[in-house]
């Protein structure tokens, strides 16, 4: 069985040993496409394959018709939004994420941002702490729940909204569940996005949701950009001179907002929320033993697709 680990932005290479050791120890080869710069490297190099491991890559019909013998592709990381699942299925292709696995390197990213954000971007002037400001967190998943026990050692009072998420779970984490997503705005001092991008959620951060946000408020996204309203944020922060908006996930009118709101917007060069060697382990052979155990055992229990 040949095994692709197909990364546009690559693991530490300490996870990549990792994965090789699971996959020589099942008996698989491994195969490695880093830092690719065009589809069709990736189109000629899945030819072959019988399991591919991505990160953000895109997994389109293309991708798929061009891997006749690919039967598993794992996401190593949460959010599968990257890969066109139906085509997936239709091709009889298992699709699975390694939940939970980077969520603590998100959430510690969440926390460099907040400080980066309330210390005017260490541009030289007086900031603001975090002890005592109001934490609202947009979705309880397991990245949401880390930035909650995080949160808490900052000395933070912390609420979140996840209408997915039984209020008992959020509850028992110590954190007050909010159901109203404009409140969830209007009451935190700083709220944190952690909702995946799917047919509800895109463009759903808009303008009068974000100006809902009190005086001097902070968004910090480190989910995904589609989630945003582009042109709702700019009227957003054009509105409101006092808000920032900081993200690990730069959005297409990034040079525009950098040059009208300087200093109150931030973005990473690219995504580094999973950037992190812990993560990277922990994801990569997580993907590597949901492969052995889908190719030699037939089980999936972490399946996207159906
Ligand atoms: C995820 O969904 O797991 C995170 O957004 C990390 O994505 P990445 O693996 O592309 O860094």
């Amino acid at each position: 069985m040949k095994v692709l680990v197909a990364t546009e932005k690559p693991f530490a290479p300490v996870a990549v040993e990792g994965i090789k050791k699971v996959l020589d120890e099942a008996g698989y080869e491994l195969a490695l496409l880093e830092k690719y710069t065009s589809k069709d490297q990736l189109l000629k190099v899945v030819a072959d394959c019988d399991a591919l491991i991505i990160r953000s890559d895109k997994v389109d019909e293309e991708v798929l018709a061009a891997a006749p013998r690919l039967k598993i592709v794992v996401r190593a990381g949460a959010g599968y939004d990257n890969v066109d699942l139906a085509a997936a299925t239709a091709h009889n292709v298992c699709v699975e994420n390694t939940p939970g696995q980077n969520s603590n390197a998100v959430a510690e990213l969440v926390f460099g941002m907040a400080v980066m954000a309330v210390r005017n971007m260490y541009n030289g002037t007086s900031g603001t702490e975090l002890k005592g400001k109001r934490l609202g967190i947009h979705a309880f998943g397991q990245v949401g729940r880390n930035v909650a026990r995080i949160a808490k050692g900052f000395g933070m009072e912390v609420s979140a909204l996840d209408p997915y998420c039984p209020v008992e779970v959020i509850e028992a984490a110590g954190v007050k569940p909010v159901t109203d997503l404009k409140k969830l705005y209007a009451e935190n001092d700083i709220v944190s996005l952690h909702i995946p991008a799917t047919a509800e959620t895109r463009g759903s951060v808009n303008c009068e949701l974000i100006t809902q946000l009190p005086k001097n408020g902070v968004l910090i996204n480190t989910a995904r950009k589609e989630v945003m309203d582009e042109a709702g944020l700019k009227e957003a922060l054009a509105k409101r001179p006092d808000l920032k908006y900081v993200a690990d996930v730069k959005p297409d009118n990034a040079p525009e907002l950098e040059e009208a709101f300087a200093g109150r917007v931030f973005f990473t060069p690219k995504k580094m929320g999973a950037q992190t060697a812990e993560a990277n382990i922990n994801a990569g052979i997580a993907a590597a033993r949901q492969i052995v155990d889908y190719l030699r055992d037939g089980k999936a229990p972490f399946r996207v697709n159906k």
